[in-house]
C-alpha cells in the first residue's frame, strides 16, 4: 500500500473511530500481514482489507441501513434490526468511495470480515481471522491455541471462529445470523477435505462453495 494512502486512512480513522478501535484496527493490519506470509497470500492486499476493515464500526444505524439500501444491498431481517451488522458491507464502501480501492478481492474481505461468506477467498479468510484473534484481543490460553491453528490451517481457523462467536452469542442470549452457521459448515467441510488430501479419504466438496453469500457474530466485529 502507497504510504501516503495509508497516511491518509490513518488520518481519517483518528476522526472517525474511538482510539481503542484503532489500536484494534492496527492490530488486525498486522496479523494480516503476518496471516499472509504464513498462507502464500499477497501482502499488500492483505494490510490494505486489515487496515480498512472497520472505517463504518462508528457509523449510526440510519447511516449504515442508508448506505447499504443505497448500494442496492439486501437488509435481511436481522440486519434491519441489528444494522452495525452492515458495518463491514458499508466499510467496503466507504473504503471504495472514500480512498479509491477498486480491488474486489479487498473490497470482498472487508465485506466478509463480520460474518464470513461460504466460498469466500484465502484473503477474506484471512482478514475474518485476523479480526478475531489480534494481539488486542487477549493471550487467554484458548486464544493462543486458535492463533497457532490460524497459522496453520485457514479453514480450521475459520471454522473455530465462527464457534467461538456462536458460543458467545448463544452464552449472552443474543440473536445468530445465520451466514455465521453457513460460513461454519463451509469451512468444516474445507477443512475436512484438506485433511482428507493427507489420509487419502474422500469428502464432498461442500454445497454453498462459490456462493456469493457473506458473515459472522458482532462481538469479534
Ligand atoms: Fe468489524
Ligand atoms: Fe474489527
Amino acid at each position: 500500500m502507497e504510504l501516503t494512502l495509508r497516511k491518509r486512512v490513518l488520518s481519517w480513522l483518528t476522526d472517525n473511530v474511538s482510539p481503542s478501535r484503532l489500536e484494534h484496527i492496527l492490530g488486525v493490519e498486522q496479523m494480516c500481514i503476518e496471516l499472509a506470509r504464513y498462507h502464500q497470500v499477497n501482502e499488500q492486499q492483505a494490510a490494505m482489507a486489515g487496515l480498512m476493515h472497520d472505517l463504518a464500526k462508528f457509523f449510526p444505524p440510519s447511516r449504515l441501513l442508508q448506505m447499504a439500501r443505497a448500494e442496492g444491498i439486501t437488509i435481511d431481517s436481522i440486519c434491519a434490526t441489528h444494522p452495525h451488522l452492515l458495518h463491514a458491507e458499508v466499510g467496503a464502501i466507504v473504503a471504495r468511495d472514500e480512498f479509491g480501492v477498486n480491488d474486489k478481492n479487498v473490497l470482498a474481505a472487508i465485506a466478509n470480515h463480520t460474518l464470513g461468506s461460504p466460498g469466500m477467498s484465502r484473503l477474506s479468510c484471512i482478514v475474518f481471522v485476523a479480526d478475531a484473534l489480534e494481539p488486542n484481543r487477549g493471550n487467554t490460553p484458548e486464544l493462543v491455541a486458535m492463533r497457532q491453528v490460524a497459522r496453520e490451517n485457514l479453514y480450521k481457523s475459520v471454522r473455530q471462529i465462527c464457534e467461538y462467536s456462536l458460543r458467545y452469542l448463544i452464552n449472552n442470549c443474543k440473536v445468530i445470523h445465520p451466514r455465521t452457521i453457513l460460513t461454519r459448515n463451509w469451512a468444516l467441510a474445507i477443512a475436512n477435505q484438506d485433511k482428507s488430501k493427507v489420509t487419502g479419504h474422500t469428502s464432498p466438496r461442500s454445497e454453498f462453495e462459490g456462493q456469493p453469500l457473506t458473515n459472522r457474530a458482532e462481538q469479534v466485529a
